[in-house]
């Protein structure tokens, strides 16, 4: 784990930072200079095994070939607005919708999660004429007064009423409890197929086809959060794949672009929004078009998934049958694993980082990593060493 790999200067990065940020996260003891693989070194040098990656943005891991290439779109044209037509934002849309599921064919492309939230909140009141929105309780999906409206965490809402009003929150799991909300000014339920953040909970796939078919008869729309899910997260390019179940939007950001920001609604036949009432500066530009056409071509190249699949797999059974003292449940999705914790996460997470390894909470007691689907099988063994250290 010391490898010096930067000859950078002792510039006092984090003192700097410090003082002049605004500062609205709890931060940790690193200055991170430099990535490559599943691998970031701070700045004494130090490597570590990244299963935070910038909180699942980067899905190929640092500096991969691909995203390398496809960034030298630069060169040609970065920024280019949505009154006009741009080849590479054409060919990413085509592809994305050619690799969604259903009628899910028309994209509308942001910045980050949130905005994609956002976005499809707004096209679920115009596409129904109604207001409300059934969440689920320890959901998730973002900072903004809509996206934190749907946001369950009492915490994270409290010091900013009053929210956008007409969402209503269910029990994850419970059929009867989301019915049970159902009004005549319903306009969808928002869910994620995952829920990270709120833990690492996924979603049954009994539960997720029953309230697929409560929207259908109702006639509600779905719409599935899919910004820490999709791109190859849960071992299929979209979490609802892994259901069955298609919704009418899926919203997308984190890992789109491998690591440069972008969202995206993509949107079903049912759904309709005027013109002129809706856009982004960026959304769309080259330059995010031309590095996630190139991730999604890269996930979807024959056994990658599988792989993805097979990690996956492999990390669960390790984890599943050593006694892990310290550890109550494990759970997730794909690479998306969730280990429930005696007691706080925080220190345990600081421990595996004194292991070499970065990883993130959700929620109080749960460690969550988010490796690059990338992963080696020596680094998923070396992953597995420190938490069984950990959680011994
Ligand atoms: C499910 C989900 N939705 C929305 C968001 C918000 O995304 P962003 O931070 O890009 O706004 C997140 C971020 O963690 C998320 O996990």
């Amino acid at each position: 784990m010391a490898k010096k790999k930067s000859g950078k200067l002792p510039v006092p990065f984090q003192e700097i930072e410090t003082r002049h940020e605004f500062r609205v996260y709890r931060k940790r003891d690193l200055v991170l200079v430099q990535g490559k693989g599943s691998s970031v070194w701070d700045l004494q040098g130090r490597e570590f095994l990244d299963c935070v990656t910038g909180m699942g943005a980067a899905i190929l891991g640092h500096g991969h070939p691909v995203v390398m290439k496809a960034l030298k779109q630069a060169e040609t044209l970065i920024t280019c607005s949505n009154l006009f037509y741009n080849d590479q934002r054409a060919l990413f849309m085509a592809s994305l919708a050619n690799a969604a599921p259903g009628d899910l064919k028309r994209v509308f492309l942001c910045n980050s999660g949130a905005e994609s939230v956002e976005a499809a909140l707004k096209f679920a009141r115009f596409s129904t004429g109604k207001t409300e929105f059934i969440c689920a309780r320890r959901g998730y999906h973002g900072r903004t007064m809509g996206a934190l409206s749907a946001t369950f965490r009492p915490d994270y809402r409290e010091d900013f009423m009053p929210l956008v009003p007409g969402f209503r929150f269910a029990e994850l799991n419970h059929f009867e409890s989301f019915r049970e909300q159902v009004t005549n000014e319903t306009a969808a339920v928002l869910l994620e197929v995952v829920q990270g953040e709120g833990g690492v909970h996924p979603v049954r796939k009994e539960f997720l086809q029953d309230i697929a078919r409560l929207c259908r008869e109702k006639g509600l729309l779905l719409i599935l959060d899919e910004v820490q899910t999709g791109m190859g997260r849960t071992g299929r390019l979209f979490g609802c794949s892994n259901y069955d179940v298609i919704p009418d939007m899926i919203c997308l950001a984190k890992s789109m672009a491998g690591g440069i920001p972008m969202g995206a609604v993509i949107v079903s036949d049912r759904i309709e929004h005027p013109l002129g009432k809706h856009g982004s500066t960026f959304g769309g530009n080259p330059l995010a078009c031309k590095v996630a056409n190139e991730v999604l071509k890269y996930i979807l190249i024959s056994g990658f998934l599988d792989s993805v699949r097979k990690k996956s797999f492999y990390l669960m059974r390790h984890l599943t049958s050593r006694p892990l003292s310290r550890a109550v449940e494990i759970r997730g999705l794909g690479l998306l694993t969730g280990i429930q914790v005696k007691g706080e996460a925080a220190p345990l997470v600081q421990e595996l980082e004194d292991q070499g390894v970065l990883a993130l909470t959700a929620g109080p007691d749960v460690i969550r990593l988010l490796p690059p689907l990338t992963i080696s099988m020596k680094d998923l063994e070396r992953l597995i060493g420190a938490l069984c250290k950990i959680l011994a």
